[in-house]
């Protein structure tokens, strides 16, 4: 029995967002968990107090999850962040990436960067978590075991061109996602100046110098590919390759090794990230394809996933 087993309190702010209703659509039918909305005219702080919440959830524009996170804390409750506003180390990025002065230093330094499958300890143990970005969680996942290999040519440069639906600009209209903007349509954005790419820097360890991304919207809902380009620094057989990623996304969990290339039907609506590796014939470039779905492993379900490890449920609780 886990510590939880009575029952946990979660707030969800952000409710009539497409992250904050994912959120509440995944969280219903979580055995454990009793989740309510945080109304965007109240304060974290005393929804906090006045419902007694263990855990809150902020989907919520950046500025607005740096004011609502220190005070969810200061009145007892662990925060899961879905916005950027702590995911990265050094405050000065955010002026930069974020055009936002960031006032909480000490909580960039505190905050767990919630990737489950590269950091359950730390998420586990965490106060406030800063869930991954959309396009961070395609490319860090996709990545992240091939890095840590030692197999990957840092000097030759990592390339990674990403295409996500419309869905990942949130429910609020503009111009530039409007349907007749986008159906039939296909652009690239952001180009050199994507607020991710410190985020996938910063987690994956690399040079800025050495990492390119570039953003794309696809005319669909939901989902993000990526396909990403990467020169090995000796040749290696797929099977090496594959038995890299398994040893670290073994059978049975939210990452999935695939045998073909992924594609968006195979993730949407699911928490799953696949990935598929493909080798050239001199065995000396790869080619890294990932799929997720942004609004469940891209966010809310990921925040899920985050959540569980925190209070002690299964960590697949309420998302299978
Ligand atoms: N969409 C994705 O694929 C995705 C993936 C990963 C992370 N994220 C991040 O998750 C967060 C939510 O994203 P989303 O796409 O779900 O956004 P969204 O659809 O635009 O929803 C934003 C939510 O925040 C509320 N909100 C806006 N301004 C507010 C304010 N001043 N005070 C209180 N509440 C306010 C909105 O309420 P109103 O309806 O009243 O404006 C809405 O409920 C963002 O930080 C985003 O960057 C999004």
């Amino acid at each position: 029995m886990h510590k939880y087993s009575q029952g946990c309190k979660a707030g969800v702010a952000g409710v009539s967002g497409y992250s904050g209703r994912e959120l509440l659509r995944i969280l219903a039918r979580h055995p454990g968990v009793e989740a309510m909305e945080i109304p965007r005219e109240s304060e974290a702080g005393a929804a906090v107090k006045e419902h007694t919440l263990d855990i809150v959830f902020l989907a919520t524009p950046h500025e607005v999850s740096l004011e609502a996170a220190p005070a969810a804390l200061a009145a007892g409750a662990r925060v899961i962040d879905l916005s950027g506003a702590f995911r990265l180390k050094h405050a000065a990025h955010y002026d930069r990436w974020y055009k936002m002065r960031h006032t909480r230093p000490d909580l960039l330094a505190e905050a767990v960067y919630g990737m489950p499958e590269l950091d359950r300890t730390g998420i586990a143990a965490a106060r406030l978590v800063a869930n991954p970005g959309c396009y961070p969680t395609s490319v860090i996942l996709a990545l992240a075991p091939l890095l840590a290999s030692q197999l990957v040519d840092g000097d030759a440069g990592i390339v990674c061109d990403s295409k996500s639906g419309v869905s990942g600009a949130g429910h609020k209209p503009a111009a530039g996602t409007h349907f007749s903007a986008v159906q039939e349509n296909f652009r690239a954005y952001g180009i050199l100046e994507h607020r991710h790419v410190p985020e996938m820097v910063q987690a994956l360890g690399v040079p800025f110098g050495d990492f390119q991304f570039t953003a794309h919207l696809l005319p669909v809902d939901r989902g993000i590919l990526s396909t990403i380009y990467v020169k090995l620094a000796r040749s290696a057989s797929l099977e090496e390759i594959h038995a890299i990623y398994t040893a670290r996304y073994p059978d049975g969990g939210f990452v999935r090794i695939r045998r073909q290339a992924p594609d968006l039907h195979g993730v949407q609506r699911t928490n799953y990230c696949d990935i598929h590796v493909t080798l050239s014939s001199d065995s000396r470039r790869a080619v890294i394809v990932s799929a997720i779905d942004n609004l469940v492993k891209g966010a809310a379900g990921q925040a899920v996933q985050n959540m569980n490890l925190m209070l002690g449920f299964p960590e697949d609780e309420g998302l299978q």
